[in-house]
């Protein structure tokens, strides 16, 4: 059993890993800056610092007096769109958050990090086929630049230490907690499930399709849905493979199986109460066609199988804390 710090661990992928780390018997020290996460989805059991992961100094005190073995790293800003309008403020945040943790991590002797990457560091060299690790990088949005430049800063800072790394390339994360006690909170929502999710309890009238006109069977973009705690079970996985004293590896997190916007979008309203309205419009810029992974690397190096590959899951889970949500606040 180890001591865990999990920046960002208020977040939707942080809280559902803490929890998951709980009950695998780690001990687990959150850092999150409650911008975007919340503190109630901290799982009881964990020790909350409220403190902002570009705070170097911070991150090193806590780890040296924590005595924490291994760092995961989810504190960052990941919305696209967002990225492409305010593209300092998503390299402060996500490239100068990573080199100051690398920094703490040096100051404190710790040596051990899993960091939360993105497919979205292929940008759209990759219309057929899945994509494996060696498949060309090269981002589209800043978002994915952000991300790609971290993972170059822990590259080279392994080089020059003994520093060993996870890195976790996740494609499009998706659902809740199946016993219904975490799921996403965002107040402005943003993912296609999530929105969809509202769309089904009736908290929106109608759900917009972007682009109908991609190389794409459908003419839909494609990607590839994991489900949040498959996800969460990764991370543990690969916290005790480093715990393990075993080497870095940069690993594709998904299922290899690609549903396109009109897929998703028929599933949701399979499993919806409220049946609504759908819409197509023009594409969403810095959209890929594609993103379908090929996670055998992965599976074969954490021997992680998934237990909930199954859009349907990702919907009714989803759909399950919408309405659980809405229930609270009504
Ligand atoms: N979409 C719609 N209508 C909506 C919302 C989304 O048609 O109302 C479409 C998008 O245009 C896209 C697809 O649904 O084609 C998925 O969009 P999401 O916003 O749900 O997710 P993204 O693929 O844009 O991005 C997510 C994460 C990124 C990550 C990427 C990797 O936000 O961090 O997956 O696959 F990089």
């Amino acid at each position: 059993m180890a001591k865990v710090l999990v920046t960002g661990g208020a977040g939707y992928i942080g809280s559902h890993t803490v929890q998951k780390l709980l009950l695998s018997g780690h001990e687990v020290v959150v850092v999150d800056n409650l911008s975007t996460g919340f503190k109630e989805a901290v799982p009881d059991g964990t020790d909350f610092r409220h403190g902002d992961v570009r705070d170097s100094d911070f991150l090193s005190q806590i780890l040296t007096k924590s005595g924490i073995e291994v760092v995961i790293n989810f504190a960052a800003k990941l919305n696209v769109a967002e990225s492409i309008q305010k593209p300092t403020e998503y390299y402060d945040n996500n490239v100068g958050g990573t080199l100051s943790l690398l920094k703490a991590c040096d100051t404190a002797g710790v040596n051990k990090i899993i960091f939360s990457s993105t497919a979205a560091v292929y940008g759209d060299s990759c219309a057929d086929g899945a994509i494996s690790e060696e498949t060309q990088t090269g981002p589209i949005n800043p978002y994915g630049w952000s991300k790609l430049f971290s993972e170059q800063l822990i590259n080279d800072a392994a080089k020059a230490s003994d520093l060993k790394y996870v890195v976790f390339r996740y494609f499009n994360v998706a659902g809740a907690a199946e016993d219904g006690s975490n799921g996403q909170r965002t107040a402005n929502a943003y993912h296609l499930v999530h929105l969809a999710s509202q769309a089904g309890t009736g908290k929106r009238q109608e759900l917009k399709i972007f682009g109908t006109d991609y190389p794409t069977p459908d003419g839909t973009c494609i990607r590839d849905y994991i489900h949040v705690e498959d996800l969460a079970d990764i991370h543990v996985l690969g916290a005790e493979h480093l715990l393990r004293g075993a080497d870095s590896a940069t690993l594709n997190c998904g299922y290899g199986q690609g549903y396109s916007v009109r897929q998703v979008i028929s599933s949701a309203l399979e499993v919806a109460d409220t049946k609504f309205a759908v819409a197509e419009d023009v594409r969403r810029p810095g959209d890929p066609a594609s993103l379908v992974a090929d996670s055998s690397k992965m599976q074969a190096l954490l021997g992680w199988r998934p237990l909930r590959n199954d859009i349907r899951t990702i919907c009714r889970t989803a759909l399950a804390w919408e309405k659980k949500l809405t229930s609270q606040i009504t």
